[in-house]
């Protein structure tokens, strides 16, 4: 699509994952959720580019790394437009639309710090629920613990 050419000085990636059209300002919520930053692969990160689309939006670059189903999927809860786009010698290979997951399992961590999953070796579960077309709610499976998120892109 021509519409997203506008120049900004992000080069572009030989092979890894394009995380694209997130929403302004989320794109540090996504790489702290999914703990991006604690493996070795080069990431590049653009916060509020000019978007025709969108107005603004930010982008995440990861060199050499796929993203699971699992960490595709949970980007909508940040941002709904995201697209991943799957990137090898130089092209975009796959393009995938990540869908809102039912469940969220080991990825994230439970906010409530007297909850079992942050003191024991138990990995974190959340269940998603969707409020009208804006809102979504994670909630604790193990404490209960309800974090809504709100997504006004
Ligand atoms: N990209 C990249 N490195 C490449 C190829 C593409 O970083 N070797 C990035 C582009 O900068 C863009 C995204 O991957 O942010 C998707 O690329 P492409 O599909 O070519 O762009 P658009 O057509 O604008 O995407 P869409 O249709 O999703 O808007
Ligand atoms: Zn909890």
């Amino acid at each position: 699509m021509v519409e997203e050419n506008i120049t900004f000085p992000i080069s572009a990636i030989e092979k890894g994952v394009v995380i694209d059209h997130i929403t302004a300002g989320q794109a540090m919520t996504i790489i702290n959720t999914l703990n991006l930053t604690s493996r070795d692969y080069l990431i590049m990160l653009g916060i509020n580019l000019p978007s025709i689309s969108m107005g603004k939006k930010d982008i995440i670059k990861l060199e050499n790394y796929t993203l699971s189903e699992d960490e595709c999927n949970i980007i909508v809860v940040f941002s709904p437009k995201a697209t991943v786009n799957v990137i090898d010698e130089y092209k975009v290979f796959k393009k995938l639309k990540p869908e809102l997951p039912e469940r969220i399992e080991n990825i994230g961590q439970c906010p409530n710090n007297r909850c079992i999953t942050n003191h024991e070796n138990i990995g974190s579960l959340f269940i998603v629920n969707k409020h009208g077309s804006k809102e979504i709610h994670l909630c604790c499976h193990y404490c209960k613990k309800e974090m809504c998120f709100y997504n006004f892109s």
